[in-house]
């Protein structure tokens, strides 16, 4: 939360700071609706009080800035707090900057200068020759911190990852066995189901597949009263699309007795499978409905980068970019994109008992890294407890462009 010294470190003043936190807590609403659209809030506010707020609800809906517009009856001479850059272009709704000219705003604060290429400073631009007085980069951590999926996505063109595992006090995921249902108890695993309901796609590697033969859907504890079709939509699919199953296979392909197999025709399940996989072995999958997508490369970090590309394209067999991938592991996995420098998120559940054992595998396998200078570096941003198990969430600082 911003306080009074930064304001004035950053010469922005507290009343500035304070309605933009408003529209940075508006646009987390939307977060996990409106991909891989940005979450967005608008607050309008004049003699300072708040006439009208509104935020992104969904993907496809109207945006922020319009949802505020259409909540107060005049804006004219108010200030505008948006928490991204208006957009200047024709998307699926006109530009917002326009809107905001038209309703004779005087001043639009923003947290967050928009680096997609379609707008990069061109809101900005608009907005200051039709005369309005532009101020950017209020909240601007907090308001980075909100969108940090999306600017990964614009800017490399790769989904946010969360990487997720559960582990023993010693840091294992699994006994020297193999053996690892279930580290954590119920608590903590019900939040991994509403983690798995706020995502694109969850990836394991075959290694898993073989060991658990997991079935990957979002289980939730049924709800106390009858939910709507839309209420139970929403906890199960994002805006975007149902929740997809990955796997990631170089050499071996998911037996078709596999519960990942036998429900590919209820939930999407595809494989990012090496070069090298037989075509007969693939087509027996196709049968199933799993889709396949082959890699050129073996290299397993290499394999990592160019799924990720092509899961952040509008390529992949959804047709709409995915903004969050979170991978289950296992170890093996996990270690190729911790190699490819592509952990942004990670979700450690841990879990009150030892195992030991040399042999017994940790979250994080190889290649690994020789110095510490290469480590994964990541920020502290909250801790859960669930009965006799915690949550450790760490993530990546993203920072999107300079300050207009
Ligand atoms: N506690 C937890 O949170 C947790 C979570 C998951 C798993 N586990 C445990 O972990 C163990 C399995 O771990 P694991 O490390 O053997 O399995 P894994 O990481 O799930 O799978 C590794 C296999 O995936 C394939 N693969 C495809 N692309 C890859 C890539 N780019 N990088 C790395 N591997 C790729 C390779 O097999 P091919 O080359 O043959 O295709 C590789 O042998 C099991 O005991 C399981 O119970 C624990």
């Amino acid at each position: 939360m911003p306080n009074d010294s930064n304001a004035a470190a950053n010469g922005h003043s507290a009343e500035d700071i304070r309605w933009m936190t408003k529209a940075i807590e508006l646009a987390s609403q939307g977060r996990g609706k409106v991909e891989p659209n940005p979450p967005v809030g608008c607050v309008l506010v004049r003699d300072s009080i708040c006439i009208g707020k509104g935020y992104h609800q969904r993907f496809g809906g109207p945006h922020a800035e319009v949802e505020a517009l259409s909540d107060c009856d005049d804006a004219s001479g108010a200030t505008a707090y948006v928490s991204l850059e208006p957009c200047c272009h024709h998307g699926k709704t006109p530009p917002c900057a326009d809107a905001l000219i038209r309703a004779n705003v005087a001043r639009v604060v923003i947290s967050v200068v928009d680096p997609f290429d379609q707008v990069d400073g061109g809101g900005i631009e608009r907005l200051r020759s039709a005369g309005i007085e532009v101020i950017t980069g209020v909240a601007k951590e907090e308001g980075e911190e909100l969108l940090a999926a999306y600017l990964k996505r614009v800017l490399t063109g790769m989904p946010w990852v969360i990487a997720k595992w559960a582990m023993s006090l010693d840091g294992r995921i699994a006994t020297k066995t193999g053996e690892s249902k279930w580290i954590t108890g119920p608590s903590a695993r019900s939040a991994v189901h509403e983690l798995r309901a706020s995502v694109d796609a969850i990836a394991v590697g075959m290694g898993t597949v073989l060991a658990d033969n997991p079935l990957l859907t979002v289980r939730l504890p049924k709800p106390t009263k009858i939910a709507t079709a839309a209420e139970t939509d929403a906890k199960t699919a994002n805006n975007s699309g149902p929740l997809v199953r990955l796997v990631y296979s170089r050499s071996r392909v998911p037996d078709l007795q596999s519960q990942l197999v036998q429900t590919a025709s209820q939930t999407p399940t595809w494989l990012v499978a090496g070069p090298e996989i037989a075509t007969a072995d693939l087509a027996r999958l196709a049968d199933h409905d799993v889709e396949t997508w082959q890699c050129e490369t073996i290299d397993p970090v290499e394999m990592v980068r160019q799924s990720l590309l092509w899961l952040g394209s509008n390529d992949n067999p959804r047709g709409l970019a995915m903004t969050h991938l979170m991978v289950e592991g296992g170890s093996q996995l996990l270690g190729s994109f911790a190699a490819a420098g592509q952990i942004d998120e990670v979700h450690a559940f841990i879990a009150g008992k030892c195992i030991g054992g040399h042999s017994a595998p940790g979250p994080v396998g190889d290649p690994g890294i020789k110095t510490l200078a290469d480590a994964t570096s990541l920020r502290m941003s909250r801790m859960d407890s669930f009965d006799n198990d915690v949550r450790l969430i760490y993530r990546r600082q993203i920072a999107a462009t300079e300050t207009t």
